[in-house]
């Protein structure tokens, strides 16, 4: 069995509930877990035993380098996710566990809470990010790197417990940027040149310098610990051939999932205490 069978058949079922939702028993307890990303939000519903019901998502601007930085629009959002799964599901969302980038603290996390209890969820678990991801990849040893919008998280695990963690700002935004400055392109056509396999050949060269970035940050933060494999995670590791990339410049054998865009929010709800 492949080390990511069982995660790609998580993340298969989480992308099938964005469109295939089965209504539920009124009253059926569920696990809901909410992300504020600085591209996308997305709600997940899981059932008791974890598995995924129903996924509803937005590309946002609402978060900026792991700070809530449009805290209306962000608790807008989140309701209408809400409003949107209690509809497909029949029942009502009362509680969602949320994750932080970690290293956040106090005021910064209690917006993350705020923003969630003012779209009508209580909170009931606020995980870090690694450690949220973690719940989907069961990764026991090595480095677990999330390349999100905006920032890069690094972070170590060993005996499946997170012993180092750093983020940094580069993330596909950057990669957009770079598409963007040569083409002579606005952003949001560039971000869907990026985001579309047919357009690879055409950007390849340009993002590859950026992948090198990313590789050097993951080198300046692993270089005091004994790393075996990197496992890549977050939207911007859907881009083809960025694990091989990574892997070359490391030297470490670097893995992905199939879709690691939702391996967070996926763990996120994973770690939510029933209701
Ligand atoms: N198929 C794809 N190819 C390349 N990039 C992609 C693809 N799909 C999504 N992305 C990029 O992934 C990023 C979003 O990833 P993700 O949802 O993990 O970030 P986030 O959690 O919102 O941000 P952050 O973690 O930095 O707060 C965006 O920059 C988006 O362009
Ligand atoms: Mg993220």
């Amino acid at each position: 069995m492949g080390l990511f069978d069982n995660v790609d058949k998580l993340i298969q079922e989480t992308e099938d509930s964005i469109e295939n939702v089965i209504p539920l028993k009124k009253g059926t307890p569920v696990k809901v877990g909410v992300d504020l990303g600085t591209a996308y939000t997305v709600l997940v519903v899981c059932d008791v035993e974890g598995k995924p019901l129903c996924c509803r998502l937005r590309r946002t601007q609402i978060v900026r380098d792991g700070l809530v930085v449009d805290f209306i629009t962000a608790r807008q959002i989140v309701a209408e996710l809400k409003e949107e799964a209690e509809e497909l599901l029949g029942i009502e969302l009362t509680h969602a566990a949320i994750a932080v980038p970690p290293g956040t603290h106090g005021s910064n996390t209690k917006t993350h809470q705020y923003v969630v209890e003012g779209a009508g969820m209580e909170v009931v678990a606020i995980e870090d990010e690694p450690t949220a991801a973690n719940q989907v990849l069961k990764i026991e040893n090595g480095a677990v790197v999330d390349i999100g919008g905006g920032t890069t998280g690094i972070s170590i695990f060993k005996d499946g417990k997170v012993i180092y963690t750093a983020d940094e700002a580069t993330g596909g935004t950057h990669f957009t940027y770079v598409v963007a400055g040569h083409f002579r392109i606005p952003i949001d056509e560039a971000e869907d040149m990026k985001t579309n396999p047919e357009h690879y050949k055409n950007i390849y060269s340009l993002v590859t310098p950026v992948v090198q970035k990313v590789a050097s940050i993951i080198n300046t933060n692993i270089v005091n610990y004994d790393i075996d494999k990197i496992i890549l995670c977050g939207g911007t590791a859907c881009l083809q051939n960025i694990e091989k990339i990574i892997e070359n410049e490391t030297s470490i054998k670097t893995l992905k999932p199939k879709n690691p865009f939702l391996v967070t929010p996926l763990g996120i709800a994973l770690a939510c205490p029933p209701r």
